[in-house]
């Protein structure tokens, strides 16, 4: 790893073993973008890379220089109004209302590791040699604005991390309209389009494109980085796939409004830019105030889309997840939310523990309508106290019973959010976000707490605080059940009100840093009806989410697949529900439900003393099965190997570090009859490896499985012998492979 700057060329070239990122000043003293992708070997100049010819109709940044113009020159931080007509990473208002900026580059440093982002979750390092990060240094001459571009490269990942910093250091006021985290401008359109799109229990899915000239996007205006687009995208090269080809994946971290995009010009180039949506945006800069960006992470694979995501998982893991549970598998739990809803007192909610206890589980997490006056969702949010009607010892007294079980003891919240029948409301009618004299849109009967105020944010940490200082909580699922409406804010006097979305998701991450602090025992699962706020801003603060509110497994499938380009699986809260499932009323059998949820943080959300006997010992063998592989599950490398996207069958697998213990989960949703014999081609062994297939007791060797495959085929349907199992809808299986002793040599 390395950041060289060719003094005399003004050459910029961040590298590691695997990714470049090349850049130049301009003649006209602008930052050039010269090169993104697979590493290259380090020259004096690359200015031959500026390719200029002359163009009829452009305009000229230099009258006589028919060659030189912005329009088709690739930049790092583009303005618009002077040559450039593309979509702008920054716009500045001034004084005097123009936008127009001329960013000349004034220095540059380079620092050993990576400093954080103010307020902001970011990617970190633990020690100098991790990372290298160049600063750069633009300045607009004549309103004084400087801006800085910092610009990570990591020792271990094919990454380049983002972020900008916008300082006013002139003496006039002006307006932030536009401050994009990353523009990356690509010499070609060659690429495929790939989002995670959704809605509400359809979170995430594959959805691809080829990308056209015009602009294409994805982003959120509702507050949260929203179930309907994740804010991450990558861009493929034709007839890459899985395991070969090159990707671009580009994170936004970052939970709010976001906006990602490519134009693509008439000269097919391709402008790529990701940042805060810049609708609504207006961020007032007064003189000697300064604006931060969120940070962008551009991971470049040579290897498919899984070489792309298994960098995001291992730099997400260790470096942007933190805390005491970081590395640590994950305890498996039983939420009550789908085994009573809002219908439990303290000995239901004991009753179901002891049987989860007996199970094996090992944390019990009580979810929505402990509090207030909260006996169905239209009362009691923003009152953080338990009510005595439900709970007559209180939260304290719950969890120590819980604890004498010898279970852990998990608590939902959701902090953000208040009831117009609550006493917080009552008290405080303005800590909404609202426009005074008109309105107020409800969602699920409540209101959007104003989180962009200090007190609100202050009262909200006492109250968490108090209960999680009293009482032994260990886990807390943070809920987001309702996007942003009338966004204004009492707190903010008019010409800061554009700024109201952005200090909401900072009051967010303050509350998450200041409980984080205080508890950093405790583990956090965050959560927005489901994942309407899975994103990587979330991951700093809370290393695992509520992947969806749907619990099916087969919808899983394609949920979890999805979250899995970007996102690490110890990251994807995923558990076992009941059947007929209460989101799609679906039958599918208790085996296909655990081994769906294995890929993930693994738990259960039901009453298992609704289970027959049979039932409960296939629990507490899919409990004991996950104890003794979450660690290969949660934290070892993750292969897709067939796509739900594609077909009727679903593969993927995780392989320990070691790679000596793999772990194949295979899904078919509909069963077939007199079908074709199957095999799947395995991922990530070590091909020199005897492998046992624990299910079958055979061996074989890595290079076998990877080249040839595992056999997958089975007696399908139709004239099964006697004393086999006939297969249904919805199966699947787990193969389990351990390496043995005897090697070849
Ligand atoms: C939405 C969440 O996604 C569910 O798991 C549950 O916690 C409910 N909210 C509770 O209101």
């Amino acid at each position: 790893m390395n950041i060289i700057f060719h003094e005399k060329s003004k050459t910029f070239h961040l590298f590691n073993n695997e990714i470049s990122y090349i850049m130049t000043v301009l003649r006209n003293g602008h930052l050039g973008q010269l090169y993104c992708g697979k590493r290259i070997r380090d020259r004096e100049d690359f200015s031959h890379l500026l390719e200029m010819c002359e163009r009829p109709m452009g305009s000229y940044v230099y009258d006589t220089d028919r060659l030189f113009s912005l329009d088709y020159l690739k930049q790092e931080m583009p303005v618009y109004g002077s040559t450039d007509y593309h979509a702008p990473a920054l716009e500045i208002v001034q004084k005097n209302g123009s936008r127009i900026m001329d960013l000349q580059f004034v220095s540059y440093s380079i620092e050993e590791g990576k400093p954080g982002l103010e307020g902001l979750p970011a990617t970190y390092t633990e020690s100098g040699e991790e990372a290298l990060t160049l600063r750069i240094v633009l300045r607009d001459p004549l309103t004084e604005i400087k801006v800085e571009l910092l610009y990570t490269v990591f020792e271990k990942y094919s990454a380049v991390a983002r972020s900008m910093r916008v300082v006013n250091e002139g003496g006039e006021e002006v307006h932030l309209a536009r401050a994009m985290s990353f523009c990356l401008d690509l010499p070609d359109c060659d690429y495929e389009w790939v989002q995670l799109s959704g809605s509400w229990a359809r979170e995430r899915h594959v959805k691809k494109r080829r990308l056209e000239e015009g602009i294409q996007a994805i982003g959120s205006m509702r507050g949260n980085s929203s179930h309907e687009h994740n804010p991450f995208l990558l861009l493929r090269r034709s007839g890459a796939d899985e395991y070969q080809g090159e990707v671009l994946g580009l994170s936004l971290i970052y939970s709010g409004n976001f906006l990602m995009q490519a134009e693509v010009d008439c000269h097919r180039q391709t402008r790529i830019l990701a940042g805060i949506h810049p609708d609504c945006f207006d961020w007032k800069l007064e003189a000697g105030e300064c604006f931060q960006t969120p940070e962008a992470v551009l991971v470049y694979s040579d290897q498919g889309m899984n070489g792309m995501s298994q960098t995001f998982h291992r730099l997400y893991q260790s470096r942007l997840a933190r805390g005491y549970w970081r590395d640590k598998v994950r305890p498996i739990l039983n939420n009550n939310w789908e085994a009573t809803y809002f219908d439990f007192t303290e000995d239901k909610l004991v009753s179901i523990a002891e049987k989860a206890k007996e199970c094996g589980v090992e944390l019990f997490v009580l979810d929505d309508g402990w509090f207030g006056k909260r006996s169905d969702d239209h009362a009691g949010l923003g009152d953080w106290q338990a009510n005595p009607e439900r709970l007559a010892n209180g939260i304290t007294g719950l969890a120590e019973r819980i604890e004498g079980l010898g279970l852990k003891f998990g608590l939902w919240f959701e902090p953000e959010m208040v009831n117009r029948d609550s006493d917080l409301y009552r008290a405080h009618p303005d800590w909404i976000l609202h426009v005074p004299g008109r309105r107020e849109s409800q969602g699920r009967y409540q209101y959007v707490l104003d989180f962009s105020r200090r007190e609100v944010v202050d009262c909200i940490y006492e109250m968490m605080a108090k209960i999680l200082r009293e009482a032994k909580v260990s886990y807390i699922k943070w809920d987001m059940n309702r996007s942003i409406t009338e966004c204004y804010s009492e707190g903010l006097p008019a010409d800061r009100q554009g700024e109201v979305f952005h200090r909401y998701i900072l009051g967010v991450y303050d509350l998450y840093e200041r409980l984080t602090g205080e508890f950093p025992q405790v583990l956090f699962e965050s959560c927005a009806s489901g994942g309407g706020r899975f994103d990587a801003g979330m991951l700093y603060y809370a290393p695992q989410g509520w992947a969806s509110d749907n619990s099916d497994a087969v919808e899983r499938l394609k949920i979890q697949y999805g979250t899995s380009f970007c996102y690490p699986i110890s990251s994807i809260g995923s558990h076992v529900s009941a059947a007929p499932n209460h989101q799609v009323f679906r039958n599918t059998p208790l085996h296909t439900r655990a081994n769906v949820a294995y890929f993930g943080t693994f738990g259960y959300e039901l009453d298992l003393n609704s289970l027959s006997e049979e039932e409960v010992c296939q629990v507490k063998e899919q409990i004991a099965f996950m104890k003794k592989y979450r660690q290969v599950l949660q934290f070892g490398r993750f292969y897709r190997l067939k796509s739900p996207f594609e077909g009727n069958e679903t593969v993927w697998m995780a392989v320990s570090e070691d790679k000596r213990t793999a772990v194949v989960g295979w899904y078919r949703v509909l069963n077939v009859v007199n079908d074709a014999y199957t095999r799947v081609r395995l991922a990530g062994l070590d091909p020199a490896l005897r492998y046992r297939n624990l299910r079958s007791g055979t061996l074989h060797y890595g290079d076998e499985l990877m080249n040839l495959g595992l056999i997958t085929s089975d007696a399908t349907a139709g004239q099964v012998p006697a004393g086999v199992k006939p297969c249904t809808d919805y199966e699947s299986r787990i193969y389990v492979l351990e390496a043995e002793e005897e090697t070849l040599l």
